[in-house]
């Protein structure tokens, strides 16, 4: 008897409520007129109750009628929370305070320095540092940059060492798209216009663009989806554009595709993206105009040709390590080779993508660049072919890192938006981002003060690049394109490290191609053999790994 009225407790607020309705009734009828406001107020309370019993969805309301809002509420302020009082300077949310303080400061220009010593704990797994030298150069000129355009290449382009990942119109507000193409202007380095085709924003930034073309071929393709000639090429000779990028897959997302539905396509996005209003937009998975690595060559060949010879590239998160080695295969067989490769980690960020594929899907980005920096080497075309790196890099050290490990270059997607005032609420697919970044609310994205915001852009790249330059100096190099891994170390557990040449070593130049094995890489000789230029399919395996070499 006493453990089933202990179970009716859960009702006490709403009993408490409908009371309260009752005591206020009487008491506005017989005492006084104000105590009817006390009646509106529980009398509400109590019909919410009333509607929290009868309805079927919340399993929690109809057992806490009432008080169990009071979880949603909670629930819906958590990384807000979390974010002001629980986290930690180091908590990676997936960017720690650390590194979203480090670009605010940069990009407002205000104090950068660190008082009292490192708040790393430098004895920890994963731990990094780079090695200094005993005759440090100061380095002026900090305006670094790479030349990106190999031999059929005829526009080659001189690219800043950090630029604007891929991020979309449709993804990001006018405001802010127009904000990030206004900093690039500003502090002249490029701005990837991501898949969402070129909008009038980027074009009235009037900074250096990399029109990002991807399987929905937005702003190049025909009323059925497929891609248009024609129409890529009158985009690609606006002389804004500066490169043109393939799209294959992102980090936070590879292998899967995308729909903006009907009711989030303005007339704005329909315009770039070269769509009809009031219909689901689909992006897939795959690609339409090719299915196999001789295919993705020739493609990149069309568009080298139809873009009057711009620098044409491919971006991709590594997946099946012989698929990227039929793709190498292809170039050697076809000739054509990319101008630019640009590698994106699994740690890499979207607008939307589902939980699976942000987390398990994809190689990150420093092992993805060293394979795909020594598969080039192994096929002797490393020098025809950039390379530019995706993923977490916010600081000069990060850039230095990966420009030691492989890259000529780096982008940044979210390090870009903390520059113009992204919080990391992360509600950037609800249409509600606090601060007017990742919304289509014409209300919200006002919030985004575009002279203000495009100079915090300009800041950051501008202090980013300063720093890089301090820290090459530091190493003694008077470049930091100059960087090797052997100037990094890297932890592996208590008192255990490794020199960047163990851990992320160059691999030797043609070794894949000089028909040479080397026993160390037999596993590298094995996959390349596994590799097709033909297709993208594996070959059979009819008896386990071991067997792999020989059904190849
Ligand atoms: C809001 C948002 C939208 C993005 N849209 C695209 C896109 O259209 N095409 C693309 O290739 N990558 C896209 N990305 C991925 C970024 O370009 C980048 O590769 C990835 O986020 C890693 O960089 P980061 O760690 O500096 O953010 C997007 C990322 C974000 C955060
Ligand atoms: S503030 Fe939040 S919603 Fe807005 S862009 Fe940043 S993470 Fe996305």
């Amino acid at each position: 008897m006493l453990t089933t009225l202990l179970s009716y407790q859960r009702y006490a607020v709403f009993a408490t409520v409908g009371l309260m309705t009752l005591a206020s009734l009487v008491g506005a009828i017989v005492y006084s007129q104000w105590l009817f406001i006390v009646v509106g107020f529980s009398a509400g309370l109590f019909f919410l109750g009333v509607h929290d019993l009868r309805q079927r969805c919340h399993s929690i309301l109809r057992n806490y009628p009432i008080i169990g809002h009071l979880r949603f509420l909670l629930e819906s302020f958590r990384p807000e929370i979390r974010q002001y009082i629980i986290e930690s300077d180091h908590d990676e949310v997936p960017f720690s305070r650390q590194d979203r303080g480090l670009v605010y400061q940069r990009a407002k220009g205000v104090e950068d320095k660190r008082p009292f010593g490192t708040i790393e704990n430098v004895y920890s797994s994963g731990y990094a540092w780079l090695t200094h030298s005993a005759t440090p150069l100061t380095i002026t000129d900090t305006d670094f940059r790479v030349r990106i355009g190999g031999s059929a290449c005829k526009q080659p382009y001189s690219a800043s060492l950090y630029n604007i990942s891929a991020m979309s119109f449709g993804s990001l507000s006018a405001n802010a798209i127009l904000a990030l193409n206004s900093g690039a202007r500003k502090g002249d380095f490029a701005h990837d216009t991501g898949e969402g085709g070129i909008s009038r924003y980027h074009r009235q930034g009037g900074g250096d663009l990399i029109y990002q073309v991807a399987s929905g071929y937005f702003g190049c393709r025909n009323d059925d989806g497929s891609f248009s000639p024609k129409k890529f090429a009158s985009l690609a000779a606006d002389p804004q554009i500066k490169m043109i990028e393939l799209k294959l897959s992102q980090g936070a997302k590879p292998g899967h595709g995308g729909m903006l539905p009907a009711s989030k396509i303005t007339r704005e996005i329909a315009e770039a993206r070269g769509i009809p209003i009031g219909v689901d937009c689909v992006s897939p998975a795959g690609h339409g105009t090719f299915s196999s690595p001789l295919g993705l060559m020739e493609f990149i060949g069309e568009l080298r040709q139809l873009s009057g010879g711009k620098p044409v590239g491919f971006k991709l998160c590594i997946g099946h390590r012989r698929e990227f080695m039929s793709m190498v295969k292809a170039m050697l067989r076809t000739g054509i080779i990319p101008d630019f490769i640009v590698v994106d980690g699994a740690e890499g960020g979207t607008g939307a993508a589902p939980v699976e594929f942000a987390n398990r899907v994809g190689m990150p980005m420093l092992e993805a660049l060293t394979f795909v920096h020594n598969t080039l080497r192994g096929a002797g075309i490393r020098h025809e072919v950039k390379i530019g790196a995706a993923g977490k890099i916010v600081s000069a050290f990060d850039i230095a890192r990966a420009l030691a490990l492989g890259a000529d270059w780096c982008n940044a997607a979210r390090g870009f938006m903390f520059a113009i005032g992204c919080i990391q609420a992360q509600s950037c697919h609800t249409n509600k981002c606090p601060v007017g970044i990742a919304t289509q609310d014409p209300i919200r994205q006002r919030a985004i003060d575009v002279g203000d915001k495009s100079d915090r852009v300009a800041r950051f790249h501008r202090n980013t690049m300063r720093a890089l330059g301090d820290i090459a100096g530091a190493a003694g190099l008077s470049n930091p394109s100059d960087f090797m891994p052997y100037h990094f170390m890297f932890r592996q557990k208590d008192n255990e490290f490794l020199d960047g040449n163990e851990a992320y070593p160059y691999l030797p130049e043609g070794f894949l191609i000089s028909g040479e094995e080397i026993l160390e890489l037999i596993d590298w000789h094995a996959r390349w053999d596994r590799a097709k230029a033909e297709s993208f399919a594996p070959p059979e395996i009819p008896h386990g790994p071991f067997q792999w070499r020989k059904a190849a």
